[in-house]
C-alpha cells in the first residue's frame, strides 16, 4: 500500500477535496465523457479511486436506481464524505470499500461490471501501465473501461502551463512530472489501441480521457 498517498488524502479529507475550484469542470468532463460511452440504465459500474465520490453523479445520472455502483478508494476520511452525501441523498445502490486498488480483487466482482471507472487515481501511481493492467479483472466480455486523468503534454504550450500551474497543483494531490509522463505513455499506448472507442486530450494535452472496449 502507498501509505504517502494514503496519508496525503487523509489529511486533505473529502469535504476540502469537494471546495477545488476544479470540481464543476471535472463533472462536466465526466458528464460528456459518459455521453460518450455505451453506459445504460441498469448498468453496473465499479469506480476505483472514487475518493470523496465527485464521480457518483454522473455516473447515477446514466445507470439510474436500477444500476448499481461499487466505489474503491483506501482512504477512510475520503470515503466517510462520500458515505455521508450518499446517506443524506438516501442513495440505495452504491456500495463503497475501503481498499487499495492494487490488491482489491474479491472473487464475487469477478466479470461483474459493465465499466470500470477510473477518474484522477490511475497516474497517481509511479507505473500508470501497473494499475491499467488490473483493471481487466473486473470486467464481463462487453465492459468498457472509462479512463480521466492528467499526463504530461507533449506540446511547449502544455508543458509551460503545466510548469507553471499544473505542477505545483498536482504536487498538492499527490502527482508528479514522473507519474505523469508515465501516463502519458500509458494514454499514448491506450488511444492507438483497437480496443480504443474514443480518446481525447485537454487544456493542450495535459489533462485526457480514452474509452475502451473489453480489454
Ligand atoms: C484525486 S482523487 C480522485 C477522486 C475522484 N475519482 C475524482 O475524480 O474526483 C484520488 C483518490 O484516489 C485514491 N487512491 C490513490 N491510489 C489508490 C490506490 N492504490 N487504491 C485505492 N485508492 C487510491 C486516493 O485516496 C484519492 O481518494
Amino acid at each position: 500500500m502507498n501509505t504517502e498517498i494514503v496519508d496525503l488524502y487523509n489529511k486533505i479529507g473529502g469535504e476540502s477535496y469537494n471546495k477545488r475550484g476544479f470540481t464543476p469542470v471535472s463533472f462536466l468532463i465526466k458528464k460528456r465523457l459518459l455521453s460518450r460511452s455505451h453506459l445504460k440504465e441498469g448498468d453496473k459500474v465499479l469506480v476505483l479511486f472514487c475518493g470523496s465520490g465527485q464521480d457518483f453523479t454522473p455516473i447515477l445520472d446514466v445507470i439510474g436506481p436500477t444500476g448499481e455502483i461499487v466505489g474503491v478508494d483506501f482512504s477512510r476520511s475520503m470515503l466517510d464524505v462520500a458515505q455521508k452525501n450518499i446517506d443524506e441523498k438516501g442513495i440505495k445502490n452504491i456500495t463503497l470499500v475501503e481498499d487499495d486498488v492494487l490488491k482489491f480483487e474479491p472473487e464475487e466482482y469477478h466479470n461483474h461490471f459493465d465499466a470500470v471507472f477510473c477518474s484522477m487515481g490511475i497516474a497517481l501511481d509511479d507505473d500508470s501501465t501497473r494499475v491499467f493492467n488490473r483493471l481487466s479483472k473486473f470486467q464481463n466480455e462487453k465492459s468498457q473501461v472509462i479512463i480521466f486523468d492528467l499526463k504530461y503534454p507533449d506540446s511547449g504550450i502544455g508543458k509551460l502551463i503545466y510548469a507553471y500551474i499544473l505542477e505545483k497543483i498536482t504536487n498538492h494531490y499527490g502527482g508528479n512530472r514522473t507519474k505523469h509522463m508515465a501516463s502519458a505513455t500509458l494514454y499514448h499506448n491506450l488511444s492507438s489501441d483497437e480496443n480504443c472507442l474514443f480518446s481525447t486530450q485537454y487544456l493542450f494535452g495535459t489533462f485526457y480521457s480514452v474509452i475502451l472496449k473489453n480489454y
